[in-house]
């Protein structure tokens, strides 16, 4: 294809009052530099390269090694962060580089591949993405000469009161020829209001030099909203979770009222499944066909099969299979794992737990580091014991077990395949297979009993 990408994401942002950088804030629950790196995907295939600064070492972690980074140890301008990239570039057998900003998570692969697209018919030097707004203040202005041709950009803090007045902006993203490119960037100047290297220069130098330039213009500028404070981080967040909303269903989910549910930027939600009012879709769940999500439930790195339904109830890094009932009010927590045709009825938390095939769990229990079978019937107020205080230790619940209501497990402890135990039982020994176990005292009758009261 002959693109490369490189990602400017080297500055503090001072405005977001932080002491994270601002690239890692994030949007629907993905780092912004991650959105753009995400969109980046759609036009290259090799690895992107980002210029990273002010807490360098957090926007890596956070990111990974997906990109390859390369440190600009002073922010010295947007012209200086290219600069740093020289021998790369000299070094590299692409033909054209796209620069984007880590901080414009709105930027769309449609726009990219446009981009590159009228870079490449135009044969021009360098394409600049521009954008008509009403409000330009702090942005670079686009100078256009008598034949309608960019003459050059400049700053907010560099323009004369007429030159304030045009409404034409740079987004800040740009697509150069290699070669043009490492012409121009030796002879930037920081001779400027803010005593900074610009990349916009590049621009007047390759006018300067009688190369041809090209623009491509948004009408909608939403897209290069780059949130300097967390005003604008809530606004870019709004837009980001409409578009997340429009497109799932456009894949065939039902959203009942868009404007109270919430999904995260790398969830998956499969056709035919319905989310009610007030559902939370965090991190990276991923939700089956034809399941019936809420109304208010809370569903964070989980994963559901086909056919299910979660009922006001919290899922945690969790695993539901297909055709199961969850809720009311139950909580799953990390490492629970329900196998298909199970319930978890109302009141129930559930840790580090295997319910398995066809199991129930119906009524006001914990279950933490247990093991379940199938088809086995956990009565109400079942409790295990997995803590003595120091230690969690296990409970291991074979098939078809019954487990009267109100009983403790006292782990460690295992409970054969067909036992029953009776309600009220607090178990603290292993029940054999098909076995009977009640532990619980002999109840009194005494006939005709008159309380000391009435005597
Ligand atoms: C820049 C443009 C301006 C444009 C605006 C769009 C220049 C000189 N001006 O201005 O025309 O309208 O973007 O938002 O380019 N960065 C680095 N290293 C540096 C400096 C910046 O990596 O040394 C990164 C920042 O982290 C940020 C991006 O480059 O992601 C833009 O820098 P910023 O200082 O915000 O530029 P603006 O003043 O907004
Ligand atoms: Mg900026």
């Amino acid at each position: 294809m002959g693109l490369q990408v490189l990602v400017l994401a080297a500055g503090k942002g001072t405005r977001m009052k932080s002491k994270y950088p601002k690239v890692i804030h994030e949007v629907c629950g993905m780092p912004m530099l991650g959105h753009v790196l995400r969109a980046a995907e759609e036009v290259i295939t090799g690895r992107p390269w980002v210029v990273v600064g002010f807490g360098a070492d957090q926007v890596q972690q956070t990111i990974g090694d997906g990109p390859e980074y390369i440190l600009q140890e002073q922010q010295l301008g947007t012209g200086h962060a290219v600069l740093i990239t020289k021998e790369r570039l000299e070094a590299s057998k692409e033909e054209n580089l796209l620069v984007l900003y880590g901080d414009t998570p709105l930027i769309t692969g449609h726009t990219l591949r446009e981009m590159v697209r009228v870079h490449r018919e135009s044969t021009a030097a360098a394409t600049v993405l521009t954008a008509m707004i009403d409000e330009p203040y702090g942005y670079g202005r686009i100078l256009r000469d008598a034949d309608g041709q960019v003459e050059s950009i400049v700053e907010e803090k560099d323009a004369t009161p007429e030159q304030r007045g045009i409404r034409e902006i740079n987004t800040g993203i740009y697509c150069f020829s290699i070669n043009a490119l490492l012409n121009a960037l030796p002879r930037l100047e920081p001779q400027n209001a803010q005593g900074e290297y610009y990349l916009t220069d590049v621009i007047t130098l390759l006018r300067q030099d009688g190369e041809m330039l090209s623009t491509l213009t948004l009408n909608n500028s939403e897209e290069v909203l780059g949130p300097n404070d967390r005003v604008v981080l809530a606004m870019v967040e709004g837009i980001m979770r409409r578009r997340i909303l429009e497109g799932w269903m456009r894949e065939g989910v039902t959203i009942v009222d868009p404007s109270s549910t919430y999904v995260d930027a790398r969830a998956v939600i499969g056709s035919d499944t319905c989310l009610l009012p007030g559902v939370v879709i965090e991190g990276t769940t991923r939700i089956g066909d034809d399941c019936r999500i809420g109304p208010s439930s809370h569903l964070t790195n989980a994963q559901v099969g086909h056919g299910t339904h979660i009922f006001r109830s919290v899922l945690e890094d969790s695993k539901v299979g297909n055709m199961v009932n969850v809720g009311p009010y139950a909580y799953l927590r990390p490492g629970t794992m329900v196998e298909d045709h199970a319930k978890i009825g109302d009141f129930v938390e559930i840790k580090n737990s295997k319910v398995g095939f066809g199991s129930k769990v119906p009524h006001l229990s914990y279950i933490g580091d247990c093991t379940i079978g199938k088809e086995t019937n956990i009565g109400a107020g079942t409790i295990t014991c997995n803590y003595d205080g120091k230690h969690k230790h296990p409970t291991i619940i074979g098939d078809a077990v019954f487990v009267g209501s109100n009983s403790n497990l006292v782990a460690p402890v295992t409970i054969g395949d067909g036992a029953t135990i009776g309600a009220g039982s607090t178990i603290t020994k292993n029940i054999p297979s098909g076995a009977l176990a009640v532990e619980r005292s002999t109840q009194v009758i005494k006939e005709g009993w008159v309380p000391p009261s009435r005597r």
